[in-house]
């Protein structure tokens, strides 16, 4: 369009009632408008997340698979989070556990959204090795949940310490239930 109009501009084919000056003003004002978008348009560009940054925000996973008793890893944004499909008596004993005898209290039920599925991170929150729990032939320590060999933290069927040098329970990650058999997690 520019060409066509510097063509007229060059050949003396102005529009009645615009002046050869009115046409140089037009002309430079749709340059200038063509630069900052062309100057605007990579900047923004370079703002948004790229598609591997918004596939690691958050992670589907879908529950049906996952057998009673079995526990499931996942991982999301670089960390490993388990998700346990607890049985009745692994959420029984860790409800009839006083909190006195926890040393980062919390209830069971504060660490689920819906029985019996158990998500955590897992990280042990010592130093960061990943505990073992999660397949059938892994140790789990004394409370049958989860066992950190680095320094021998026990974690509990709610993935809470129970003994050992780790500080607090196992982080629970933020996530949502999208259906009865399935959660996102971020
Ligand atoms: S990192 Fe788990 S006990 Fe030290």
């Amino acid at each position: 369009m520019a060409d066509s109009m510097a063509s007229q501009a060059t050949t003396g084919g102005t529009a009645p009632g615009v002046t050869k000056r009115d046409f140089l003003s037009l002309t430079t004002a749709a340059f200038a408008a063509v630069g900052v978008g062309a100057i605007v348009w990579p900047f923004i560009g370079s703002l948004a997340p790229s598609k591997d940054v918004l596939a690691l925000a958050s992670t589907e996973v879908d529950l049906s698979p996952i057998a009673l008793g079995q526990s499931v890893t996942v991982m999301w944004r670089g960390k490993p989070i388990f998700v346990r499909h607890r049985t009745a008596e692994e959420i029984q004993v860790a409800r009839a556990t006083p909190l006195s005898e926890l040393k980062d209290p919390a209830t069971d039920q504060s660490r689920i959204k819906r029985d019996p599925w158990l998500v955590v991170v897992g990280v042990c929150t010592h130093l960061g090795c990943v505990p073992l729990g999660q397949k059938s032939t892994d140790a789990k320590g004394d409370y049958n949940g989860w066992f950190c060999p680095c320094h021998g933290s026990h974690y509990d069927t709610s993935a809470r310490i129970r003994k050992g040098p780790a500080p607090t329970n196992l982080l629970v990650p933020d996530y949502t239930f999208t259906s009865d058999r399935a959660i996102r997690i971020g």
